[in-house]
C-alpha cells in the first residue's frame, strides 16, 4: 500500500486537483457577456455604429447584429484573429470624426503603452454623447506577452477619462470577490510544486466553490480582478 507520500500518491493527488478544476465555466467572460449585452442594448438599428476596439476573437459580435459593428486591432499577437475591419494601432484608427456611437473595449487597455492617447483617439471617433465602454484587469497574470503593461485602479480610470476628454458614468467590479478568490486558488492549485500536493487540492476545491458562488452572486468585499468602465464622450 503506497505512503500517502508517496509519488504515485502526490501524483495522484496533483491529477486530482486538475479534475477539480476541468469544466469549470469563467465567471470573468460570463461577467463581460453581461456587460456586452448591456452596450448592445445602448443601439436599436443599423444607424447604430459600434466599434469593437482590440476586438481580438470578436466573441461578442454576435450581440451587435441590430447594429452596425466593426472591429479593429492591430492583430500582433500570436493567435487567430476575427477577420478585422480595421487593422490598426488604438491610437490611430482610420475613420474621421465623429464616427460611432459607441466603442466597446474589453480587457485591452492594459496591453496598449498609452492609454491616454488611446482614450483620446476614442473621444476622436466617437458621435457627440457617444460612450466607451471598457473594461481591464486590476489583479490579473501577465498575458498576452510582452504587450502587458498595466494594471488600473478605478481613481487611474478616473483620472483618465478627465484628462481625454470624457464623463465618468459607470465604475463597477466586473466581477466580486469570489471570482478574485477563485482566480488566485485557480492560480494556486495550478503552479504550486508537486510537493505542496495538498495544498493543491485544498486551493482547487476552493476555486471550484468560489467560481460556483461567483456565478451565483457577485459580492463587492475584498478587491476586483476586473473593473468595468463607462465613459461617455463631454
Ligand atoms: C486580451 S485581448 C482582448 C480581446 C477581446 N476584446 C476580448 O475581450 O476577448 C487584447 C486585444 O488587444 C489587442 N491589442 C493590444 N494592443 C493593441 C494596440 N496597441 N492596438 C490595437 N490592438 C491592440 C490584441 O491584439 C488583442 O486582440
Amino acid at each position: 500500500m503506497p505512503g500517502l507520500r508517496s509519488r504515485a500518491a502526490r501524483r495522484a493527488y496533483v491529477e486530482i486537483s486538475s479534475r477539480l478544476l476541468g469544466g469549470l465555466p469563467n465567471p470573468s467572460r460570463y461577467r463581460l457577456r453581461q456587460f456586452a449585452t448591456r452596450a448592445a442594448a445602448q443601439g436599436g438599428s443599423k444607424d447604430f455604429r459600434v466599434l469593437d476596439a482590440g476586438a481580438g476573437k470578436a466573441p461578442f459580435r454576435g450581440l451587435f447584429d441590430h447594429v452596425t459593428y466593426e472591429t479593429a486591432d492591430f492583430g500582433q499577437v500570436n493567435k487567430t484573429y476575427a477577420q478585422l475591419d480595421h487593422v490598426c494601432d488604438l491610437t490611430s484608427i482610420p475613420v474621421p470624426d465623429c464616427s460611432y456611437d459607441l466603442v466597446l473595449c474589453t480587457q485591452v487597455m492594459e496591453h496598449v503603452p498609452d492609454p491616454i492617447a488611446v482614450l483620446r483617439e476614442f473621444n476622436r471617433v466617437l458621435k457627440p454623447e457617444g460612450q466607451a465602454w471598457l473594461s481591464a484587469p486590476f489583479f490579473y497574470a501577465e498575458h498576452e506577452k510582452p504587450y502587458d503593461f498595466h494594471r488600473f485602479t478605478q481613481f487611474a480610470w478616473k483620472r483618465m477619462a478627465a484628462e481625454t476628454g470624457f464623463r465618468v458614468q459607470e465604475i463597477t467590479w466586473l466581477e466580486g470577490y469570489y471570482g478574485t478568490l477563485a482566480y488566485q486558488a485557480r492560480i494556486g492549485a495550478q503552479s504550486l510544486p508537486n510537493r505542496w500536493f495538498v495544498w493543491r487540492v485544498l486551493l482547487a476545491l476552493l476555486a471550484r466553490h468560489m467560481t460556483h458562488a461567483e456565478m451565483k452572486k457577485k459580492v463587492l468585499v475584498g478587491m476586483p480582478k476586473n473593473y468595468q468602465v463607462v465613459l461617455a464622450k463631454s
